[in-house]
């Protein structure tokens, strides 16, 4: 298949999400939220009360368990509907257990193989955005266009105020801003996948950027890549 693929990377509150989901709106691509996936695997281990470390026993219930990824674009809170054994998890994933737990699981090589492969069975079969930690740099390492945002840590802080609001959750602007720098140490510094600026990516500070003039960049970037230029 023709290669029609973006990649958008970078750390937490960078913004990923928001440009990724307008992204494949606009220009008709699946939305593949690689972060759902990790989340999804590390609240089916805390449900069945495994050791975040126990790659084994983690993957074991994985392959055992049903876990479906649908995407979902007419609804803004569910983007990527994640359903395990029928139940839908979408909100569960992204409670604050989850989020702390998350960076531990993801270290695991067994659990990034694994969900490496799902991740790369999903793209090629659709022209898709992906969104995480290394979907440049390891998941889909050929994609046509690759970005690589970051934003300031104090407008970080302000987005994952704004999100955890719409989940109907709040903390103080300390504890975010530590969470997400916690979070950040762990994701660049982990041996498997750390985050990096993936080769022949496109960085993009979107700290004083509107949403509007990101997605013109980037599909601009899109285009111009498709075109071969
Ligand atoms: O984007 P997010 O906050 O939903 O991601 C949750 C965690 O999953 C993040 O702390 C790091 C991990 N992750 C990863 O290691 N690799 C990815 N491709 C996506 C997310």
């Amino acid at each position: 298949m023709e290669n029609k693929i973006i990649t958008i990377d970078g750390p937490a509150g960078s913004g990923k999400s928001t440009i990724a989901k307008l992204l494949a709106k606009k220009l008709g691509l699946v939305y593949i939220d690689t972060g759902a996936m990790y989340r999804a695997l590390t609240l089916l281990a805390i449900e069945n009360n495994i050791d975040l470390n126990d790659e084994k026993s983690i993957l074991d219930i994985a392959k055992k368990s049903e876990l479906k990824f649908e995407n979902n674009v007419n609804d803004e809170n569910k983007y990527t509907k994640v359903i395990l054994n029928g139940r839908d998890i979408s909100l569960d994933i992204r409670s604050k257990k989850v989020g702390d737990a998350v960076s531990i699981v993801s270290k695991l090589s067994g659990i990034r193989e694994y969900l490496v492969k799902l991740q790369r069975e999903m793209a090629s079969s659709s022209p898709s955005v992906l969104e995480g930690r290394d979907t440049g740099s390891i998941v889909c390492p050929d994609a046509i266009c690759k970005i690589y945002l970051t934003a300031n840590i104090e407008e970080r802080v302000k987005r994952r105020e704004k999100q955890l609001c719409k989940n109907n959750q709040s903390l103080s602007k300390s504890q975010i801003k530590c969470e997400i720098e916690t979070r950040d140490e762990i994701d660049s510094s982990r041996e498997n996948s750390p985050l990096i600026v993936p080769e022949g990516s496109t960085v993009i500070d979107t700290t004083f950027m509107t949403i509007e003039n990101e997605f013109d960049l980037i599909k601009n970037i899109y285009i111009k890549k498709l075109k071969g230029k």
